[in-house]
């Protein structure tokens, strides 16, 4: 296994509680994941990064962990993760874990001894607590998720929370936190992780003197992040991904220093409309922020927190913004399916790491009418029910078979799938050439050896059109007008995201060519 095996490689997120069930309670479960694992496998990918596995009320899909060094039991016990690292390893497929320092469950040792010890303890000092303002909170911050940053404890004291209340956060100033996650690093490095996904790595420092919220990427996180380089590295061949929202390059560029993290997602690209521009701008800007320093970029279509891409490219505005999140505004599907079509093959030629999240490769639209009373995002309850927020793009996964619950599970899952789902079942789509699966497939395994890590050169093209090749000798095209465009001079036709027609490139079509 090579030591720079992740600067190219293809990840394909799990989220867990939604892959595969295993016996049956409607839950995805690692059973389900081990079961699974020869379709990960066939699909193409190099690793696997699973959202949080951990003990958790599940106040916020797992984000919320009682323990950070055992595993969820509905999803199984560690015996069965540690036994998942070694088949996926023996398969050639890495696995990445999430870990959460910004906060913890209310449900966790740590938080249960705080309230119990009370104010002016040591025990408090790992978290945010304050007195109020008479009977005000400490401050005006908000939650992330809505509502006020800060709930009261029955002796009057205050708590922050950036996420929801039962995600209090913890106190980074405080060295026994972060001694307490570097032992948890080491105890998952120990097991055989090989690579760490960092949740909300930028916001672990706060500044209490600001009226305003201020937690957002304060010099004094990188001290910590370097600490966790060195145990990464003591191990060889263990990465750091940062979840790191942050629109200023030139700080989002420090968070990749040599002795800090190896790479970090890629949310502009993620975020922008359906349009050349657009995109041609992102991909220089990312280029022009990694190239100087080498590290990898990433390229990411979606998340378990975003909609769903065939939904996403299928409305009026094709764009994602957290503040306006468009959830349940109206989508062709079938413009939407192809643009996503498109954006796979433009994602997974561009140089650096691709994520697949799962049912991506699929083609699964978001779903947006989960009745309301299943809905379980924290978003949708501290919005007073007025965005739907994350969970439509998290509905269990179609396995097979033609009605629900499609080979996911023997039970009901815990968030129902459409019925019309039938079509889109990995079964279906495996046996079907033009199919979003083969799709995949055929790209990651032509990625595999001509893509990946390297550099682009951009080629001439009209406007409305991307046009770059590879150092391989490939070239990716993509037309984001309404006509039909020539293809540029050719050796053949590698694959393509929907038919061509002659020499002409149509519509929200991307398509590879070997070019000399
Ligand atoms: C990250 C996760 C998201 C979670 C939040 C709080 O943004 O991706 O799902 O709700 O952090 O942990
Ligand atoms: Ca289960």
């Amino acid at each position: 296994m090579s030591e720079t095996w992740w600067r190219g490689a293809a990840i394909y997120q799990v989220y867990l509680r939604s892959f595969a069930d295993g016996n049956g309670d409607g839950i995805g479960d690692l059973a389900g994941l081990r079961s699974r694992l020869p379709y990960l496998s066939d699909l193409g990918v190099d690793a696997i990064w699973l959202n949080p596995w951990y003990p958790s009320p599940m106040a916020d899909g797992g984000y919320d962990v009682a323990d950070y060094r055992d595993i969820e039991p509905s999803f199984g016990t560690l015996a069965e993760a540690e036994k998942f690292i070694q088949e996926a390893h023996a398969l050639g497929i890495r696995t990445i874990i999430d870990i959460v320092p910004n906060h913890g469950s209310d449900q966790q040792k740590w938080f249960i001894d705080a309230l119990a010890a009370g104010p002016g303890s040591p025990e408090r000092e790992r978290f945010w607590f304050a007195e109020g303002r008479g009977d005000e909170p400490p401050s005006d911050w908000k939650s992330i998720f809505g509502g006020p940053a800060w709930t009261r404890v029955p002796d009057g004291q205050w708590y922050l929370h950036l996420f929801a209340p039962e995600q209090p956060d913890f106190n980074w100033s405080n060295p026994e936190v972060i001694a307490e996650f570097e032992d948890v690093l080491r105890f998952w490095f120990d097991r055989g992780v090989d690579g760490i996904r960092i949740d909300s790595a930028a916001v672990l420092i706060k500044d209490f003197d600001s009226v305003e919220e201020s937690y957002t990427d304060h010099d004094a996180v990188h001290e910590i992040y370097r600490g966790w380089r060195q145990i990464a590295d003591e191990y060889g061949e263990r990465i750091l991904i940062g979840e790191v929202w942050l629109p200023d390059q030139e700080r989002f560029a420090l968070y990749l220093r040599p002795d800090e993290m190896h790479t970090a997602f890629n949310f502009d690209f993620m975020a922008r409309p359906w349009e050349a521009d657009e995109l041609r701008a992102s991909i220089d800007m990312t280029l022009a922020t990694h190239v100087p320093i080498s590290a990898p970029p990433t390229w990411v279509l979606s998340n378990h927190d975003v909609p769903r891409p065939v939904s996403k490219y299928g409305r009026a505005v094709t764009s994602f913004d957290h503040a306006e999140r468009r959830d349940g505004a109206p989508s062709d599907l079938v413009l939407g399916e192809r643009r996503a079509r498109a954006a796979a093959l433009l994602a997974m030629s561009l140089p650096g790491t691709v994520y697949v999240y799962q049912g991506e490769e699929l083609g699964l639209p978001e779903v947006d009418d989960i009745p309301d009373e299943l809905r379980q995002d924290p978003i949708w309850t501290r919005s007073k029910q007025t965005v739907p927020g994350r969970d439509g793009c998290r509905v269990p996964l179609p396995w097979s078979g033609q009605e629900p619950p499609f080979g996911y599970s023997t039970g009901e899952p815990w968030l129902p799938q459409p019925a019309f789902w039938k079509s889109l079942t990995a079964e279906s789509q495996a046996t079907d050439s033009n199919s979003m699966l083969c799709l995949y497939r055929t790209a990651l395994r032509i990625r595999r050896t001509e893509l990946g890590d390297g550099s682009l050169r951009w080629l001439d093209s009209e406007d409305g059109v991307l046009a770059f090749a590879r150092d391989s000798g490939l070239a990716c095209v993509v037309n984001f007008n309404t006509h039909p465009v020539q293809l540029p001079p050719h050796d053949s036709v590698l694959l393509a995201s929907g038919a061509l027609e002659g020499n002409e490139l149509p519509s929200d079509t991307a398509v590879w060519l070997r070019i000399s």
